[in-house]
């Protein structure tokens, strides 16, 4: 992949173009977010509705307060969780234009934690309107090599910092009503992390909610899913016999399985070798993405419990496998 150096990807921004770069969470496809031009390329590019709304990024408290009406709880959530994967929904200034808030009167915004994304947008200086740096609909890239496979070429601009050490997209908390937030989606920063902020547990938004509504209309996507059917399980049980699968399946537990092995109709996979849920989170879409690419019939995988971590990773795979059907 080609290398850029910093003041060739600022000028590539500053003319309106489109660079794909790596957050701590996944790889994100950024453009001045100042510039109406430039974040339509987004849209264009990602083949995605002009509905659903994109995040901005920027790099001090300072930048959010010219781009948004700053809560006082804001104040204290960023000196908690920023830089780092957390996006707040605020009520915008009119310095941003509609196209990047899907013309909603609030926009969702993170100070991220990656260095070379910082660097970024440290040396330009400009507010970075990104989303996932994926085809509308599939699973985030987590690796570079995931975004050149699938948008290589339709952008220039793909910038290499390695594998997301989070890999999994930031948790989205509306405070338009400080005294009633609300998590429009699961991730990173759990409810339990919030609490503690809070004093009390922000209750989740149900998808079902804001149906129809203006909210937040990307949440209503089915989103994150491989070509392969996906199906999720909770225990091994569920999943059909393996003697009887005809064909080549996938099945993908959250921790090394002590009893089950390879055979010639299934293949094995583990996220972490223990179990534990940020290793979990870092390997789940690459692994996805890998197994998208060996004409599979099914992948199984397991879902965690639904508690800390384990609902953002919930999330996304009932999201993913409900192209297909769950088995449960
Ligand atoms: O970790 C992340 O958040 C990554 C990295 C690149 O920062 N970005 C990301 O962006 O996941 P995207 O566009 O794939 O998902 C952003 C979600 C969308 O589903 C959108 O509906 C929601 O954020 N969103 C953005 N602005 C919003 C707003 N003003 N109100 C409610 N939801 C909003
Ligand atoms: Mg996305």
């Amino acid at each position: 992949m080609q290398k850029y150096k910093i003041e060739e990807v600022v000028q590539a921004l500053l003319a309106d173009e489109l660079v794909a770069l790596p957050t701590e969470t996944v790889y994100g496809l950024a453009a001045n977010a100042l510039s109406p031009t430039a974040v339509q390329k987004i849209f264009d590019v990602k083949g995605r509705p002009l509905i659903d709304p994109l995040i901005v990024h920027t790099h001090n408290v300072s930048a959010v307060e010219k781009l948004s009406v700053v809560p006082e709880i804001a104040y204290k959530l960023a000196e908690i969780f920023w830089p780092g994967p957390l996006t707040l929904v605020l009520q915008k200034t009119d310095l941003i234009p509609g196209i990047v808030t899907a013309n909603l009167p609030s926009v969702g915004i993170r100070l991220p934690k990656h260095p070379i994304f910082r660097e970024i947008l440290i040396a330009s200086n400009l507010p970075l309107a990104a989303p996932s740096a994926n085809p509308f609909g599939y699973l985030s890239p987590t690796e570079a090599q995931h975004v050149e496979k699938t948008l290589g070429k339709k952008i220039k601009y793909i910038i290499d910092g390695g594998p997301c050490t989070i890999g999994l997209e930031s948790t989205i908390l509306n405070i338009l009503n400080p005294d009633d937030p609300e998590i429009l989606r699961p991730g990173p920063i759990t409810a339990e992390d919030l609490e503690y902020v809070f004093g009390f547990r922000p209750r989740y938004t149900l998808r079902s909610a804001h149906k129809g509504s203006q909210i937040s209309p990307g949440l209503l996507e089915s989103h994150y899913s491989p070509h392969t059917p996906l199906k999720t399980f909770k225990s091994f049980s569920e999943i059909e016999p393996v003697e009887k699968m005809q064909e080549m399946s996938a099945i993908v537990f959250l921790k090394r399985p002590t009893t089950i092995r390879n055979s010639d109709k299934v293949k094995i996979f583990w996220l972490s070798e223990k179990g534990d849920l940020n290793e979990v989170s870092r390997n789940l879409f690459s692994l996805l993405e890998k197994l998208d690419n060996q004409e599979l019939k099914d992948i199984f995988i397991e879902l965690p419990k639904k508690k800390g971590l384990g609902i953002a990773i919930c999330n996304r795979l009932e999201r993913a496998a409900q192209r297909n059907k769950s088995v449960e």
